[in-house]
């Protein structure tokens, strides 16, 4: 629409100097030292919605990180939608890979660089100025409700609790959320899947000190070498995952499912070097975008013991840890397969060593309908801003939050997501296409619109 044109050209320059103000607040989720900076960003962000427009804007504490409420109620007949984004960010650590400071935002050949550029303060502030172009220009077609939180990337412990004690507050008709990727700005997608999270801690411990590896080296079980064989062991060679029961509910895709799956654009070779592999890897009889889309998985994301300092030191050390992650699939579920990995740890773990597992938070997988209503305005809503119409697309990330919207609010969730897989997210460098940012201010008016629309008929 022309007006909304015109006002998004006029106020370029502001949408981008408001966002980059935001990404200068370090509100890292996961450090206490930054508790005081996440609370100035939920402060932000509740600022920002009462200029964009909203009637109303509330910082909500939890027993951790505030959520921001926050309303513009425009026609009780007309659709509410729920925005639901997080204002959290991931830890910017390793430092030294950044190429500038990770909350000194700068924008090098059209991309902004900072931590949340994209995950996700650059994908939920495009919802804030969506609502001030619709709001300037008048053309609000449905009431807009925001829930912005501070702990997803935490794993959003206390929302459970904010939603089943707000439910009138949060009613809605949907749930909007941009905090998932698209395959490119030629071939716009919509994820219509998430995978969940089971996340543990393994501690192993072998002997009761640490022992000089010359002495007693070669006699005492050294508990990084059991553990990484118990590691070693959860893949078999066809890269299966070896836990009993793991893929007892893992459903079977058809063919016609597996085919459009595949159907979307992918090219290997381009993947292999962006990422500088020589080879991809996974699971047997299965293509990348399957084993990322459809499959669950196993990953260790940490691992440590040991003498790791500079130099040599000649150690057999007392213990051994490691985090790993599993990533699931519909129908798993997340405390069942997390009691599944403890029974199989502890049962794979050699007697000379002591082993302790714990679960860190989890997260349910979600799949989005396709034949709704909602999807058909994201849909239509793509089709008019890109000229193209989405690509349904399953992700590999998680968003526990989102298997919440639906069992406790009974809400279903669009993921009109624009960020890119290279967009560097919980990495050195993480960035927003400038394109991607203003793409979105573009579209999310028009989902507005059709939404309403077809709401009506
Ligand atoms: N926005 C991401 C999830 C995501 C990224 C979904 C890209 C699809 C495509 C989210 O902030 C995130 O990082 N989630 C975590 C889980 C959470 C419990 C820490 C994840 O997926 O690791
Ligand atoms: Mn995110
Ligand atoms: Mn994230």
């Amino acid at each position: 629409m022309q007006v909304w044109n015109d006002y998004l050209s006029q106020n370029k320059q502001r949408f981008l100097d408001e966002l980059l103000d935001l990404l200068r607040i370090p509100s890292i989720s996961a450090d206490s030292q930054y508790k005081a900076d996440v609370a100035r960003c939920a402060d932000a962000v509740k600022e920002n919605l009462l200029k964009a427009g909203c009637d109303k804007a509330e910082i909500c504490p939890t027993d951790g990180h505030p959520i921001v409420y926050a309303e513009k109620m425009v026609d009780p007949t007309a659709p509410t939608v729920l925005v639901y984004g997080h204002y959290d960010v991931q830890p910017a650590d390793p430092l030294d890979l950044w190429h500038s400071g990770p909350f000194e935002p700068v924008i090098k050949d059209g991309k902004i660089y900072a931590r949340g550029a994209c995950d996700d303060k650059g994908q939920m502030f495009m919802h804030v100025k969506a609502l001030d172009v619709m709001n300037a220009t008048g053309t609000l077609a449905c009431n807009v409700k925001f829930m912005i939180e501070g702990e997803e990337e935490v794993g959003s412990s206390n929302l459970g609790k904010f939603l089943a004690a707000n439910k009138e507050k949060l009613s809605a008709d949907i749930v909007l959320v941009s905090d998932t990727s698209m395959i490119s700005m030629e071939h716009p997608s919509i994820e219509t899947g998430l995978r969940g999270l089971a996340y543990m801690e393994v501690e192993v411990t072998g002997p009761n000190r640490d022992l000089h590896s010359g002495v007693y080296g070669g006699a005492v079980h050294n508990p990084i070498n059991a553990l990484c064989k118990m590691i070693a062991s959860c893949h078999d060679e066809n890269n299966h995952i070896t836990i009993p029961g793991f893929y007892d509910k893992v459903q079977t895709l058809s063919e016609g499912e597996r085919k459009a799956l595949n159907d979307a654009p992918f090219d290997i070779e381009e993947y292999k070097k962006d990422l500088d592999v020589n080879d991809v890897w996974g699971e047997k009889g299965y293509t990348t975008l399957e084993r990322t889309g459809i499959r669950p998985t196993l990953d260790v994301n940490g691992i440590w013991g040991g003498y790791t300092g500079e130099g040599a030191k000649t150690v057999l050390p007392s213990k051994a840890y490691a985090k790993i992650s599993m990533r699931l699939v519909p129908h798993q579920n997340s405390d069942e397969i997390a009691a599944m990995f403890q029974k199989h740890f502890e049962a794979i773990a050699p007697g000379s060593v002591k082993v302790k597992v714990t679960a860190h938070h989890g997260g349910e997988p979600v799949v989005t309908p396709t034949d709704s209503i909602a999807y058909k305005a994201a849909s239509e809503a793509i089709r008019t801003a890109f000229g193209k119409d989405p690509i349904p697309t399953r992700g590999g990330g998680s968003i526990p939050i989102i298997a919440l919207f639906e069992n406790i609010l009974g809400l279903k969730t669009v993921l009109m997501g624009f960020g890119l897989d290279n967009d560097n997210i919980h990495s050195p460098n993480e960035k927003y296409d400038l394109a991607n940012y203003y793409k979105g201010i573009e579209t999310i008016p028009y989902f507005h619109k059709y939404f309403a629309e077809m709401c009506k008929i």
